[in-house]
């Protein structure tokens, strides 16, 4: 085979048609579920201000610091979107979404961007499902939006997960967190990691997440956030881990769970596969009760997630789940002579008004190259016709997987067509 000239960005994939039924079924999976959650999709566009993003996650985070596609146009700077709860939130506040009453609970789905160094389950395009509950500030919707994550999961059949639950706390809390987590790695400040050691005096909570050995013992031994939460914050973390007990989802309190965003505000959760092997986490959110009031909008409190959909494929490989029917078609129509394919290319609207897909050759192949290509694009049916069946005005209908075949007038075929 010819060397492609032109190909894919490095982490960037095509999503070819053998693929795409899986798409299609979590596709439809999170709009029906979704619908059930009583949520409501947002699609925003793919490029937003690069002001909004480097607003939004933190100009340390890693994303803005290394991983963003930008460029600019005349007097205008544009982002590649690297993931979407900085623009549902600009959506809400342009669109005055608050205005429609209630908590707005949303959801989308849809390609992200990150320039990341690519490997199993990192892309550089890569595609996110993601709920957020703007306006509430109750333990209901953290639980809500972690049981919608799990739910989808579980409808998959991916079972063995892990939620790593955190509270990271209101700022001030944070911020004495800081100072004591400091003052614990400071004696030790040498010995640590150089990463680390970049993050102690402006990022101090992202040492909790190296995965750099030589950090660990530092990590191991670091005081906890959770000693730190204000009254308020505590109570708020417990009420989430109840609901979840009442609910029988499982967690694990982690109390060096730290995201990576700067906008994350008391809950903090992951989900994390065994599947996935480094890129361990499928799914991650928590609340953000301060982004709205920082980007623009009235104080608005919030929590969402967002899951990786290439991270959920992988996981099914490794469990040996398939997603989506097997490629198919209805009706395919096999034709000798021009009369039979003119015959042929009118009889297709009728299979598919009846609800049904019907296709037919499009390269004037042979009778035999037809049969074969119906096989190959897994036909149920085959209607065969040539110039004695146009006469007569009787078609051979086969029936492909049981190989049985009759001649049938046309209305006589839509008629067993319409009871499959
Ligand atoms: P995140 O943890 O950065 O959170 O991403 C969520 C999920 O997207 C990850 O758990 C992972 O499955 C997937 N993901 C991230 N980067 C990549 C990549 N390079 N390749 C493949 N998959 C990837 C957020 O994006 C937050 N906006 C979530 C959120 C919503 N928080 C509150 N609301």
């Amino acid at each position: 085979m010819a060397q492609a000239k032109y190909t894919t960005h490095l982490g960037m994939v095509d999503i070819l048609p053998d693929e795409i039924r899986k798409w299609h079924y979590l596709e439809n999976l999170i709009h029906e579920e979704a619908a059930k959650f009583n949520f409501e999709e947002i699609r925003t566009p793919i490029m937003e201000q690069t002001e909004l993003i480097v607003r939004g996650l933190g100009q340390l985070s890693d994303i803005v610091s290394k991983e963003i596609f930008s460029f600019s146009r005349g007097e205008d700077n544009y982002v590649l979107r690297p993931e979407l709860t900085a623009p549902v939130v600009r959506a809400y506040i342009q669109n005055h979404l608050d205005q429609r009453g209630g908590s707005q609970k949303l959801y989308y789905m849809g390609p992200m961007f990150r320039a990341e160094r690519p490997q199993k389950g990192r892309q550089r395009q890569f595609h996110q499902f993601g709920l957020e509950v703007l306006g509430s500030s109750d333990a209901v919707a953290d639980v809500e939006i972690i049981a919608f994550m799990i739910h989808i999961c579980d409808k998959i059949g991916i079972k063995n997960t892990t939620l790593k639950l955190n509270s990271i706390g209101n700022p001030e809390s944070r911020n004495s967190y800081k100072e004591a987590l400091k003052t614990h790695l400071k004696p030790n400040f040498e010995k640590m990691s150089e990463v680390s050691q970049k993050r102690f005096e402006k990022n101090p909570l992202r040492i909790l997440d190296s995965k750099e050995e030589e950090d660990q013992p530092f990590i191991e031994s670091a005081p906890v956030i959770t000693d730190f939460l204000s009254d308020e914050s505590f109570s708020h973390y417990n009420k989430v881990k109840e609901y979840l007990a009442d609910l029988e989802i499982p967690f694990e309190e982690d109390p060096y769970l730290v995201r990576g965003m700067d906008y994350y505000t008391e809950t903090a959760f992951e989900l994390i596969s065994p599947d996935l092997g480094a890129q361990d986490a499928l799914a991650g959110g928590g609340r953000y009760d301060l982004l709205v009031e920082e980007i623009g909008g009235q104080p608005t409190p919030a929590v969402g997630f967002a899951a990786g959909m290439e991270r959920l494929f992988i996981a099914c490989e490794e469990l040996g789940i398939e997603l989506g029917s097997e490629k198919k078609v209805d009706v395919y129509i096999v034709t000798l002579g021009e009369a039979a394919r003119k015959w042929g290319v009118a009889q297709l609207p009728k299979i598919r008004e009846k609800g049904l897909s019907a296709t037919m050759d499009y390269k004037g192949r042979s009778m035999k190259a037809q049969m074969k290509d119906a096989n190959r694009e897994n036909a149920q049916f085959a209607i065969i016709v040539g110039e004695n069946e146009l006469n007569e005005g009787k078609f051979t209908f086969r029936d492909m997987k049981e190989s049985e075949e009759e001649l049938l007038t046309m209305d006589d075929i839509i008629k067993n067509l319409s009871v499959i």
